[in-house]
């Protein structure tokens, strides 16, 4: 198979496909996440691994992460997300028609962790299955969860997005062992009450760009022959530019999709990969922070759970209001992207 190297992380090469929804219109009822008890701080990096608080702080904001103990599964941290989410709905497993898990870091191959949840949490009969977009794969999920809900398949679907990325860690690539963290977050979705939920999506996939952010893949299933745990590795700097132009892309095609303008954005909850993009993108945008979600200097990066960690955190704090505007924005390995504009039910 022919590899290429001849991306150039450059996503205005790309057009971009955004739709506003149709059909029943569906919101978010409810949020929750977990992270594991454990805190490793920039200071305790220093000690395994050639790298500086001072540096992690100013190249990414990150001043800790969250590792779960050896042996602590993906399922358990998804599992205890989602029954917070059920909760903070007031809906109980049974009544649940899907349950959709995003995650890179799988505790095997199969069966889906979707499946061990749905065990777990006794909701038999629920359509349930596993996507991996990467770090988008919580956007993927909800705009599935939302595709169900318009079409009138589904009334209730729960949406997870879990990871233990601290076991892909090599603390002899600087580049990607201070970034990552482990986690998960989860929302349940439902049929939205009237004027509200979700107006506007663009998604998207560049597989020419799948050499950006990689795990254990290239060259391909050379990591099986000679690794015990695939690792990540990434071209940081290329990736960079690519997140903070798509991050603006979509920006304007949920607005326009939506018919709204960037001025009317509330708060945008952006996938916590480094506060730099962040903080670029949201000066192009037009944002001031008070309204960007930041959570990533407790976290870390957690890929799939960065986004309803960031989201849970501002609703937690009173930061977000029903009528508000909420844009939800991830990109990731793959390359892939995802960003949704809803009104807050
Ligand atoms: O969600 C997955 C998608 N991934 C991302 O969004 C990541 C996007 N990229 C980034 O966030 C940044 O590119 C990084 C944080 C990964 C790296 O920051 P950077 O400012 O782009 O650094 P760099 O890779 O250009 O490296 C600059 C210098 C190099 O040293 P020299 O060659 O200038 O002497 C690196 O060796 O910083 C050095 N460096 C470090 N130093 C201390 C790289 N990592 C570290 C480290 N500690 N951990």
């Amino acid at each position: 198979m022919a590899i290429t190297t001849a991306y150039k992380a450059r996503s205005d090469a790309v057009p971009l496909r955004s739709f506003k929804t149709k059909g029943r219109r569906s919101a978010i009822a409810g949020i929750g996440v977990y992270a594991p008890d454990k805190i490793v701080t920039n200071f305790d990096l220093e000690k395994v691994m050639e790298t500086s608080d001072k540096w992690i702080t100013e190249r990414t904001g990150i001043r800790a992460r969250h590792f779960a103990e050896p042996g602590t599964t993906t399922l358990e941290l998804a599992t205890r997300a989602a029954q917070s989410a059920l909760d903070s709905a007031g809906l109980k497993a049974s009544d649940l028609d899907m349950i959709l898990v995003g995650t890179s870091s799988p505790d095997g191959p199969f069966p889906s962790i979707a499946c061990r949840i749905q065990d777990e949490l006794d909701a038999p009969g629920a359509v349930a299955w596993d996507l991996l977009a990467a770090c988008t794969s919580f956007m993927y999920g909800l705009s599935t969860a939302d595709s169900y809900i318009a079409s009138e398949r589904a009334d209730k679907v729960l949406v997870i997005g879990a990871e233990v990325l601290s076991r892909m860690l090599d603390y002899s690539n600087r580049g990607t062992a201070v970034i990552f963290g482990d986690g998960a977050g989860a929302a349940v979705v439902t049929p939205a009450p009237e004027g509200a939920g979700f107006l506007s999506w663009c998604l998207g996939s560049d597989g020419r760009g799948y050499e950006q952010v990689t795990c254990g893949n290239v060259p391909l299933g050379a990591y099986a022959a000679k690794e015990p745990n695939p690792i990540i590795d990434m071209k940081g700097p290329d990736v960079f530019k690519f997140a903070v132009d798509i991050f603006i892309r979509q920006a304007q095609e949920v607005t326009a999709a939506a018919g709204i303008s960037m001025d009317a954005i509330d708060l945008w909850v952006p996938h916590q990969a480094n506060f730099r993009i962040i903080d670029a993108a949201a000066r192009r945008i037009g944002l001031p922070l008070d309204k960007v979600a930041i959570n990533i200097d407790q976290f870390g990066n957690t890929s799939s759970a960065s986004i309803p960690l960031a989201l849970e955190d501002a609703v937690r704090n009173g930061r977000v209001h029903s009528g508000d505007h909420v844009l939800l924005a991830g990109f990731g390995s793959g390359l892939t992207w995802g960003a949704t504009l809803l009104k807050w039910a």
